[in-house]
């Protein structure tokens, strides 16, 4: 039958472009039909990749990085969870290493949701894809359950939009004992020069320097540039007062907003730390990078049986 002149439905609008989701050994990676991009490592749930739809990486990643599961990733956005920097003697996480075990395990993906709304002009479309990974008691090392023997449930979740990435946890105490933690994600951003880079809205907050014995200080600058090592923890912020990262001469680089995360963390090991870690390369990519790490790291949370907590980080890029 010649159908050259049938007509075409009508009132049937065509299906719209879905974000894509591909699985390559231990990674998810998610696009949306607009170009930008994540890749998300199980091991750590760690965020390795996170491209804009003209390709341009935001995050850094080392050169050395382990994507292996081998040892924590250095780079991307690794969780820190239960406990922040080296757990303190006589605490119910003494045993566990540095920064904790959800950065050295391996993450389930518990699956996908996406939406989409179409503006008038197509361009306008707003698709968005939320990427879930799980991690409970019964899928760490023995050696984990041990040395934290609590009954717990992550949930954490990626939300890629074309102007931002989120990452939230939910934390789950799902055994009949309280439990205290403390989180962080650990995001290194990718900076074309450190010396070009000015980070803002931390004025008159009180900070803790780990680079002098833990000292604590009141932010003086507005607008504070990163010359040598710093480790701060920058304590009691407005969580939705972005913390800016913009270059030397006022352009915005970045933008982070946070729920329930009160605390942030500025690190950068600059050039003898960084040539001292082994998984750091090259030895000059200090100059490329900083973390500014989102948390609730001064004091404990503590989590009562059957309750949950969630906090989580939203970074808009430079445009
Ligand atoms: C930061 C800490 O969050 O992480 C630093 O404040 C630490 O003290 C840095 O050096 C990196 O930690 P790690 O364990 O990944 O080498």
């Amino acid at each position: 039958m010649d159908r050259s002149n049938k007509p075409s439905a009508i009132g049937v609008s065509p299906s719209l472009p879905q974000p894509t989701i591909s699985f390559r050994e231990n990674t998810v990676e998610a696009t949306l039909p607009t170009g930008e991009s994540v890749i998300v490592n199980l091991y750590g749930a760690t965020v390795t990749s996170w491209k804009l739809a003209n390709g341009d990486e935001q995050l850094f990643l080392s050169e050395k990085a382990h994507l292996d599961g081998s040892k924590p990733i250095r780079g991307g956005i690794p969780v820190v969870f239960p406990v922040f920097g080296p757990p303190p003697e006589n605490h119910a996480t003494s045993l566990l290493p540095q920064h904790g075990f959800a950065r050295n395990s391996n993450w389930e993906f518990l699956g996908k949701s996406s939406s989409e709304s179409l503006g008038k002009d197509r361009k306008d479309c707003d698709d968005s894809v939320k990427l879930d990974f799980g991690l409970s008691h019964s899928m760490l090392s023995e050696e984990f359950r041990k040395a934290w023997p609590y009954e717990f449930g992550l949930v954490y979740s990626v939300t890629l939009t074309k102007g931002a990435l989120e990452t939230s946890l939910q934390v789950q105490n799902k055994g009949s004992q309280n439990f205290e933690f403390k989180t962080l994600l650990h995001t290194y951003l990718n900076v074309d020069d450190i010396s070009n880079i000015r980070i803002k809205n931390l004025q008159s907050k009180t900070y803790v320097d780990k680079t002098q014995n833990a000292t604590s200080h009141t932010e003086a600058s507005s607008a504070l540039p990163i010359t040598q090592e710093t480790d701060r923890v920058y304590q009691a912020l407005d969580p939705k007062v972005p913390i800016v990262i913009s270059t030397a001469d006022g352009k915005d680089l970045f933008s982070i907003t946070r729920e329930m995360m009160t605390d942030v963390v500025v690190w950068n090991p600059w050039a003898e730390k960084a040539k001292g870690m082994a998984d750091f390369a090259p030895d000059d990519a200090y100059k490329k990078m900083i973390c500014v790490e989102a948390g609730s790291v001064s004091t404990w949370q503590t989590l009562e049986a059957g309750d949950s907590w969630e906090g989580g980080q939203s970074i808009r890029p430079k445009a």
